[in-house]
């Protein structure tokens, strides 16, 4: 287990998803917000412990910042994992019986995430999600488009992650659609609450031993 975290904050705004906005926090500061910058880049900058992330160590997020409706991105061993505050409403459209219906694994039965993350919204606390950003046909970094819409990304959208790669379509639980390139569902990496409001990305819950190398795919 590693003895040290470091701290790092990105904030996605969602009302405009397709103008990438993002505002960075890093311990506790406004680093930078980029108009037109896209997700990898903005990973890329946040930096706030070299050696820590370099180690490949545990990061600590501080939720308490997030607005519902909004996804923070924190960089951890090299990927970007997606931090969303869900809303309510989001959280009823995961179990809507058409949007099951639609799922390649709606019940996470491929193993994609921890025990501990092997519910309906395949997460530790319902309201926030923690995703591996990398989709699991070719690896790109899927776009966030958590609202409802007719025709964006593609029609009757409602919510989640859309690959513009090859087409991939994930819930808001970073479940997989039937039909699309994509496999499996987005990895849950392991991670764990330390105290209310804080996030520790990289760290199993006491007493959970679960190996982050025994998901299906990245
Ligand atoms: S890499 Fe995402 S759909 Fe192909």
């Amino acid at each position: 287990m590693a003895s040290s975290a470091s701290t790092a904050t990105g904030v996605e705004h969602p009302e405009q998803p397709s103008r990438r906005d993002f505002l960075y926090i890093a311990t506790g500061t406004v680093a930078a917000v980029g108009a037109a910058a896209a997700l990898v880049p903005v990973v890329s900058q946040m930096n706030p412990d070299a050696s820590t992330l370099a180690a490949g160590g545990p990061v600590d997020l501080d939720i308490s910042k997030i607005e519902p409706g909004q996804q923070v991105v924190v960089r951890w061993r090299e990927r970007p994992i997606f931090v969303f505050h869900r809303t309510p409403e989001t959280l009823k459209t995961l179990q809507d019986k058409q949007l099951l219906s639609e799922l390649a694994d709606p019940n996470s039965q491929q193993v994609q995430q921890a025990p501990y993350a092997a519910n309906w919204h395949r997460s530790i606390k319902p309201e926030f999600g923690v995703l591996v950003g990398i989709c699991t046909h070719l690896g790109c970094i899927p776009l966030f488009y958590p609202q409802p819409n007719a025709t964006t990304p593609v029609a009757d959208w409602l919510g989640g992650y859309f690959c513009p790669c090859h087409g991939s379509k994930y819930d808001a639980a970073g479940r997989v659609f039937s039909g699309v390139p994509a496999p499996y569902n987005l990895p849950v990496p392991p991670y764990s609450f330390v105290g209310n409001t804080t996030i520790r990305i990289g760290e199993n819950p006491s007493g959970s031993t679960w190996d982050f190398g025994s998901i299906r795919q990245l």
